[in-house]
């Protein structure tokens, strides 16, 4: 009784279409989308992906998957995709399956995940729907990552439960758009190898925006961090094609499995996803490996991708410039789909109804408005810092 899921981003979307219909799209300011569109405010599809699709047949698109741990084609592209060539890698339905069989092979019931302070709020309906309470860390401490806190908290539970989940979505943290620096990576995972001491760790990296940084070349720079783990640190990364391919509604992704009982994790997991879903969508995998495997397919994907991780990285730039000009306080961002505006939590709720008002559509979470740049065109960023500016003035 009692179980209703309230999602914030669902009523918020329809407030922002709503408003469309009445006033016309180009009076609408509509930040709430989290899937890219283009500058002409069209979803963004990727020819080079999907005319690969179109030449999959229809028995590849109508049958079973041939594992219930994922494809053998398709956990190999996945791993050779991020660079993680020892991992094991248990196909899940979007990187929303991946999060939620690592919860649920990580602690028992009753026992606390812990969370960044600002989160994807997915994780918390994941969490209470498998009897896990949630806890958290601070995510910052000014512009940086919050390590002290991050520390402390982890401390704290490991002394309470004798084991730890902990979370990290990283890089292009979902709400804030942070990525955290090598540094902050190199004394997270010091510190989780030295805390495993005292009791199992997993450490979850949900890494969804990872494909939409500013720098191709880096964002899997800290996954080198995770070649020696400490005999009781298991990581899984959790991987989504969602983000990385456009293809959200194909609901394909990986949990990517490291460290020295991969195996017994990566076994619990498969039981898990038979219980739940099953099995991945067979097209969805093909498609996949079709890419990564053929040179001339994967070159074209990338550049095109490419071509949409500027056009992000350019709507990111002049956001966050325009807002450091007007002196409008956001959380630290770096890049990705969303930027989130940091006001004092007494107004935040009467600025989201004024920016409404004003024909701004944003998420209003607990933490602030989030813009999504993702669904904004460069011509729509281009003043928007201001305009949310004077009405957090107005308070
Ligand atoms: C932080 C974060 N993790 C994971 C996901 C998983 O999405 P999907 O299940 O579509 O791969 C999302 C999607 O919005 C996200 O924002």
């Amino acid at each position: 009784m009692g179980k209703v899921l309230k999602d914030a981003v669902f009523t918020a979307v329809r407030r922002a279409q709503e408003a469309k219909k009445k006033f016309g799209v180009d009076k609408v300011i509509d930040a709430t989308l989290g899937s890219l569109y283009d500058e002409e405010g069209n979803m963004v599809t990727l020819d080079s992906v999907w005319d690969v699709y179109n030449t999959i047949p229809n028995f590849q698109k109508a049958k079973y998957a041939s594992d219930l741990q994922g494809n053998l084609d398709f956990r190999e592209a996945v791993k050779t995709w991020l660079g993680l060539k020892e991992a094991f890698v248990v196909a899940t339905p979007g990187g929303s399956g991946a999060v939620s069989i690592t919860f649920r092979n990580s602690v028992d019931q009753g026992d606390k995940v812990l969370l960044p302070d600002i989160c994807w709020s997915p994780y918390l309906v994941m969490a209470r729907e498998q009897g896990i309470e949630v806890d958290y860390y601070q995510m910052f401490s000014g512009d940086s990552f919050n390590l002290e806190s991050f520390k402390e908290k982890s401390i704290e539970i490991m002394n309470e439960q004798g084991k730890l989940l902990v979370v990290i979505n990283d890089p292009a943290h979902n709400p804030t758009g942070y990525s955290m620096s090598s540094s902050e990576w190199v004394e997270v995972m010091e510190f989780l190898n030295s805390l495993a001491d005292k009791g199992k760790i997993t450490l979850l990296n949900d890494v969804a925006y990872i494909d939409f940084t500013k720098k191709k070349e880096t964002s899997r720079n800290h996954f080198k961090l995770f070649d020696n783990l400490h005999p009781n640190l298991l990581v899984s990364v959790a991987f989504s094609i969602s983000k990385t391919f456009t293809a959200y509604g194909l609901r394909v992704g990986g949990a990517v499995i490291l460290g020295e009982e991969k195996e017994e994790f990566k076994n619990s997991c498969v039981h898990s996803a038979r219980s739940v879903w099953s099995n991945v969508n067979n097209s969805g995998m093909v498609l996949f490996s079709d890419i990564i495997n053929d040179s001339e397919k994967l070159n074209r994907y990338v550049v095109e991708k490419e071509k949409y991780v500027k056009m992000l990285a350019d709507r990111s730039n002049l956001f966050i410039k325009e807002a450091q000009e007007v002196g409008l306080k956001t959380y630290p961002h770096k890049e990705g789909f969303f930027v989130t505006i940091n006001v004092d939590k007494k107004i935040k709720d009467k600025v989201f109804e004024r920016l409404n008002e004003e024909l701004i559509f944003t998420i209003n979470l607990s933490s602030g408005p989030r813009v999504a740049l993702c669904s904004v065109s460069l011509g729509k960023c281009k003043g928007l810092a201001k305009k949310i500016k004077n009405i957090i003035n107005e308070f």
